[in-house]
Parts: C-alpha cells; structure tokens; sequence
C-alpha cells in the first residue's frame, strides 16, 4: 500500500463564483473575494471562543492571479497570533479552474479580529473585560 506525504487542508470555506460576482472584465470583482476572505478568517478566529469578533484590520491584501466565473475558490484560514483582545488569522485563497486544471493561489491576506462584548468594547479572548 503506498502512502502520500501531501498534506490535506480543510478550507474554512469553499465556494463557486457566479457571474454576479464580475468586475467591468469579465473576471471576479475583489470585493467579492475579500467579502469571503473576511468570512472564512472569522470562522477560524472564532474558534478561540469568543462568540462576537469584529474585523479590526485587512494587512498585506494580495491578488495573485485572476479568478474567474465557474471557479471553484477554497479559503484557507490559519491562525498566527492570539493577543489580549486580538487574534490574527493568515488567509490563503486557491482556484480551481473549470477545465480541472492544478489548483492555483491567487490571493492571501492577514487579517485581525478583536473579541467585544455587546458594547462594542474590546474584552479579552476568554471572555473577560480589559
Ligand atoms: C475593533 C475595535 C472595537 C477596536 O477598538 P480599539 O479602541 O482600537 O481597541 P484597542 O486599541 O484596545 O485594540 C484592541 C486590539 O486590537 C488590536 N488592533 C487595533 N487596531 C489594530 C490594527 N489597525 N491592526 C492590527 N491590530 C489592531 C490591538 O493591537 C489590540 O490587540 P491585543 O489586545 O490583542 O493586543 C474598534 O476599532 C471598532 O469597533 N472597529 C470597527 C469594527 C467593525 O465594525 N468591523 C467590521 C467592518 S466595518
């Protein structure tokens, strides 16, 4: 029996990109990848058990290659950093092509979400106030 040394990831979120998600050329507008990144990072940051995350920063936003209609897109969310109030997650976005061609990256962000409490006031991340 042979055995793979290639490591399987679960996306936080996969998704297929409909025409409704075009810019002006006929590609995926960015906006519509980076409402997902937005989605697929908080689903991983609130797996630190804060119930209530807001985004607090979009840094180093990349767009690699193009997407396009019938794509089938996997958002890859890690996390880097566990602050106080704060937890920083590493998004990673794959295509893959309607033809069935390789998977290809064609965007990354880092993304920082803060635990709040109903006010809108940072709390730590178990859930205590600051
Ligand atoms: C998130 C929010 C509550 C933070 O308030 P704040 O007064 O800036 O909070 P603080 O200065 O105490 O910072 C809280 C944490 O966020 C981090 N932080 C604040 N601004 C940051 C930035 N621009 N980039 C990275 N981290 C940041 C701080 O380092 C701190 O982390 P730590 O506690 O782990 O060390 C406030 O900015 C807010 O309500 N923003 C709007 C959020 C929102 O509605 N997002 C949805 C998109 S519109």
């Amino acid at each position: 029996m042979s055995t793979s040394n290639v490591v399987q990831r679960d996306p936080a979120i996969r998704v297929m990109l409909l025409p409704k998600d075009t810019n002006g050329y006929g590609t995926i507008f960015g906006g519509a990848i980076l409402s997902h990144l937005d989605l697929a990072g908080a689903i991983e940051a609130g797996k630190h058990g804060a119930c209530r995350m807001v985004t607090v920063a979009m840094n180093r936003v990349a767009f690699i290659a193009p997407v396009f209609v019938g794509d089938v897109v996997s958002f890859y969310a890690e996390t880097t950093r566990v602050g106080n109030t704060s937890v920083t997650v590493f998004i990673e976005v794959e295509a893959g092509r309607a033809d069935g061609s390789d998977m290809i990256k064609v965007a990354e962000a880092e993304v920082v979400y803060v635990a709040v409490d109903e006010g809108g006031k940072p709390i730590s991340i178990g859930g205590v106030k600051v």
